[in-house]
């Protein structure tokens, strides 16, 4: 039977009506759920113990502050925390678990880029977000767009470093020493190589060791005979301060610097090396004396949490909650992995304990570093 024109208009219009009518309904149905369920991997045993306690301390005053805060309509963080024991074969058990069986939005870590470059494969795969707070080794975020990290690659922070040491001490050559098991060590390596070059510092020898050595007397005893300006290091926490110590124990003198990478940006290094720290220069993401409104708070109370205040690390995880939060809010859901993908990679200009906070468009972090330098004990600004 044909229709008429008259009625096949009221017809379409009934449909809209009902449809519409529907899309309404579905709008007030159920609330998006307000609780974001976020997967922390974090290394808690292993060789980057020292980072994880207080990557984990940072994390948890950003999520205390923010479900305080949240009241009956914000968003309110429920945390998974795991331990990654620094080693691949146990991250990727976590975020397996993290990813399948507690259904995380997104997963926070893991700590070591060792680490990162084999987990952060699966998630891409499975299309959960992950936030790195301490990767700096090269290529963690080209394994897709799901890869995000707050954290300054060795890259984008070792060539300042050097530049500001030979603008202020005038070194001319130095020795170079470098974990040679490790994708953030070997990183750090070829980023000190490069701007030691591009700055025509003379390398004066080249010596390698891999974690869990402690008797680093051989290559020590070689680079003190070569007498350079300055010692360079790509070292984890744990063997860094080993090779600190062992090089002043060997008479290298405290007048020659000991530069390290990121891995030495932590207060164990001076803890554990306690006087031998003394000219140790690294270069942050951050800086405790910052006079940022919002730094100042953050080290204040964290300090009071804690008892101690906060390093790097902490502070890149407290920016890394923080950084999440701002995307939960606009992607309009607290479960969609999908959206809060999309909202992370227009974080812009955000208010951060690291400064002004935006994504590279690879995703890396767009922050200022600053070179420091330990003095009576603490990580002090040695210049820009
Ligand atoms: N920055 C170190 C890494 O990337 C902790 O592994």
């Amino acid at each position: 039977m044909g229709m008429s024109a008259g009625n096949y208009a009221k017809k379409t219009a009934i449909v809209l009506a009902l449809a519409l009518g529907l899309t309404g309904i579905c709008s007030r149905a159920p609330a998006a759920p307000k609780e974001a369920k976020i997967g922390f991997a974090l290394s808690m045993t292993g060789a980057a113990a020292a980072y994880g306690e207080t990557q984990k301390n940072g994390a948890q005053l950003a999520i205390d502050e923010i479900n305080a805060r949240a009241g009956k309509n914000g968003i309110k963080i429920v945390p998974v925390f795991e331990d990654d024991a620094s080693q691949p074969e146990q991250g990727v058990n976590v975020f397996n678990r993290l990813i399948f069986a507690d259904n995380v939005v997104i997963i926070i870590g893991p700590t070591l880029s060792n680490t990162a470059q084999v987990t952060d494969r699966i998630a891409q795969k499975a299309g959960v977000p992950v936030l790195g707070i301490s990767n700096t080794a090269k290529g963690i975020t080209d394994i897709g767009n799901y890869i995000f990290r707050d954290s300054l690659t060795e890259m984008q922070v070792i060539p300042d470093t050097i530049r500001v040491v030979k603008k202020k001490l005038g070194i001319k050559k130095v020795a170079l020493m470098y974990g040679n098991d490790d994708a953030f060590t070997m990183s750090g390596y070829n980023a000190f190589k490069k701007a030691l070059l591009d700055s025509h510092i003379k390398i004066l020898t080249e010596q390698t060791f891999s974690k869990g050595d402690r008797d680093f007397s051989a290559q020590l005893t070689e680079i003190r005979s070569l007498k350079p300006d300055a010692l360079v290091v790509s070292a984890l926490v744990e063997e860094g301060s080993g090779i600190v110590s062992q090089a002043r124990e060997l008479g290298i003198p405290v007048s020659v610097p000991i530069i390290g990478g990121n891995g030495f940006n932590s207060p164990s290094l001076i803890k554990n090396a306690g006087k031998a720290a003394e000219n140790v220069i690294v270069g942050a993401a951050w800086n405790e004396s910052s006079s940022n409104p919002l730094n100042r708070r953050f080290v204040r109370a964290y300090t009071a949490k804690f008892g101690s205040p906060p390093d790097q690390f902490a502070a890149q995880a407290y920016a890394a909650v923080y950084i999440v939060l701002d995307a939960l809010k606009r992607a309009g859901s607290t479960d969609n992995r999908k959206a809060l993908r999309d909202a992370l990679t227009h974080v812009k200009g955000l208010n951060t304990v690291l400064g002004k906070f935006s994504f590279t468009k690879n995703r890396d972090a767009d922050c200022t570093p600053v070179v420091e330098i330990v003095k009576n004990g603490r990580f002090t600004v040695f210049g820009k």
